[in-house]
């Protein structure tokens, strides 16, 4: 097996996320990763990846990896406590990352087998667990204790499709606070129509495999998001989460989704 190394760029801008797939091998004879997030970068050209023409025609295997955190765990304090981070980050997130693993490692054999069956029975687990990886790979990069704020372009679309920056938030947080059960409350950029739209997902179903709209900002409402320090109240986890947002992330996002 040939190993390469590639770094994933997340997101851009000047606080930037970087996840780092060590030991992240090709998949297939284009280059292209099977990760969407991933892939969907590749193409935007985005990706710094090393490809040397030898490995052209070779097969290998990737593992997905637990990224960094791009502060401490009690950076997020007081909105977000550190043992709820240090939990969330090192314990549920690595399980999602561990358990995509051994799905797609099991996919893997039952492609080489020819087993159909299994390759539809494991479907759930791949998107319950892929999407736990990559909601929480963009949540880490969303936040940040010095955020900054929103740039001029992304300012003048949210004025425009929902009247203001207070409206925007009161509507997300709504529909957020409204989740049933687990989920993740979104704004995204809608391509085809060129504007922002709020959403919601149930479980861990990632936006833009479910919805097409690329994800700019998400708010986990699991329990394991906020219960340690909230309780039960949703709503105040919710509206403090807005003093946290790393506009410099979104503003990154919100670019690289309009091309601009
Ligand atoms: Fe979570």
């Amino acid at each position: 097996m040939y190993r390469i190394s590639i770094v994933v760029v997340v997101s851009g801008g000047a606080e930037q996320c970087r996840t780092v797939e060590k030991h992240r091998t090709l998949q297939n004879r284009t280059g292209r990763s099977q990760d969407p997030q991933v892939e969907s970068l590749q193409i935007q050209g985005k990706i710094e990846s090393h490809s040397p023409e030898k490995y052209k025609d070779v097969f290998v295997r990737s593992k997905h990896s637990l990224p960094d955190l791009p502060y401490e765990y009690k950076a997020l304090e007081p909105i977000i406590s550190s043992e709820i981070m240090e939990l969330h980050h090192s314990k549920h997130h690595a399980t999602y990352v561990n358990n995509l693993n051994i799905a797609e490692e099991k996919m893997r054999e039952a492609v080489a087998k020819g087993d159909v069956n299994t390759q539809i029975a494991l479907g759930p687990a791949i998107k319950f667990n892929g999407g736990g990886h990559i909601n929480h790979s963009i949540f880490w990069c969303n936040l940040s204790p010095h955020g900054g704020n929103p740039d001029a372009a992304l300012s003048k679309l949210i004025n425009k499709d929902f009247g203001s920056m207070e409206e925007m938030k009161k509507s997300l947080s709504q529909i957020t606070v409204a989740i049933q059960g687990s989920g993740w409350g979104w704004l995204g950029y809608d391509q085809k129509t060129k504007s922002l739209r709020i959403a919601t997902c149930a479980n861990q179903d990632p936006l833009q495999s479910t919805t097409g709209l690329i994800p700019l900002f998400g708010i986990d409402v699991w329990e394991h998001a906020y219960y340690l320090q909230y309780k039960n109240v949703r709503p105040v986890y919710v509206e403090a989460i807005f003093d946290i947002i790393n506009w410099k992330d979104v503003n990154a996002r919100f670019k690289n989704a309009t091309g601009c």
